[in-house]
């Protein structure tokens, strides 16, 4: 056994104690934590490299505070995994979630020829504007948001990413301070219905921006208030494309079509929950 290995044993012995953690969970946050701190792949970590005795009982401390305050990993290591980047996270952003990487995708696959202004409302962290600043070089990304506190955040990711220079920043109630047209007009809004709070992981609850999370109209207001108005905000043949809870798919569809948009599309995530919904302008 080499002194990785000895260390993973007492790794899962910590989570195992706490008797809160099945054997895989474990293991998958061993690795991810692991993966933060060398930058390297966890088989390489395991098998191959020699790790440094401070990363390993780093490892060790972030263990031991997991399993005692159950506060998201990343949150104790203030990063977060997005489209395979890092991101800096914190108590005022909502983690990045897989998911949400099917909604930059379908963005990148459906956008207008010739894409040039982008809108991200309620950015967060900024993942989003930030994978698609990348993708569409020619652009200028609206990164919006409430909370001023997730846009500083948002800032520190672009300038992370070297995209800082192609998003402008504004702290916005919904479209209250935006008055320009856009290509495409992305969301991922607040979706989680306030009936259904008890069903949220007690981590997220206790840890996530309640205002990330949860919206009234038994979570449809967000999908509401930007559909009414969004034709306003986008050019002709523009796109607009959120993420949806998994039982919104339809309605929010139904709310696209009623206020004129074609070429509805829904993806799927891999778990086959329908999680994206997108449509075209055409006037
Ligand atoms: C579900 S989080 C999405 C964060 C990020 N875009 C992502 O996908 O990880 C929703 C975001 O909407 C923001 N938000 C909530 N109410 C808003 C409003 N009225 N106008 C603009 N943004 C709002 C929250 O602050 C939060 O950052």
């Amino acid at each position: 056994m080499n002194e990785a290995q000895k260390y993973r044993a007492i790794y899962r012995e910590i989570y195992k104690n706490s008797r809160k953690f099945s054997a895989e969970e474990a293991d998958a946050e061993i690795d991810f934590v692991m993966e933060l701190l060398t930058g390297k792949k966890a088989h390489k970590i395991w098998f191959f490299d020699i790790v440094s005795t401070d990363s390993l009982h780093k490892a060790q401390d972030i263990f031991l505070q997991r399993v005692e305050t159950m506060k998201p990993l990343q949150h104790i290591l203030g990063q977060a995994f997005f489209c395979g980047n890092r991101y800096f996270v914190n108590e005022n952003t909502l983690i990045p979630r897989p998911e949400t990487e099917f909604l930059v995708k379908e963005c990148i696959k459906r956008a207008p020829r010739n894409t040039r202004k982008i809108l991200d409302i309620g950015t967060g962290s900024g993942c989003i504007a930030v994978e698609l600043a990348k993708v569409f070089k020619d652009s200028l990304t609206v990164a919006a948001d409430i909370s001023e506190k997730a846009l500083e955040t948002a800032l520190s990711n672009a300038e992370l990413h070297n995209a800082a220079d192609k998003i402008k920043f504004i702290r916005s109630d919904l479209f209250e301070n935006i008055d320009e047209e856009f290509d495409i007009i992305v969301s991922n809004p607040p979706y989680i219905a306030f009936s259904d709070k008890n069903e949220v992981q007690k981590e997220v609850y206790d840890y996530e921006p309640h205002s990330a999370l949860f919206a009234e109209e038994n979570g449809f207001y967000f999908y509401r208030k930007i559909i009414e108005v969004a034709h306003n905000f986008l050019t002709e043949n523009g796109l607009i494309a959120f993420e949806v809870g998994w039982k919104q798919a339809q309605k929010v569809s139904e709310m696209l079509s009623e206020k004129g948009f074609s070429e509805i599309n829904i993806i799927k995530d891999l778990d086959g929950i329908n999680r994206v919904v997108s449509a075209i302008k055409i006037n």
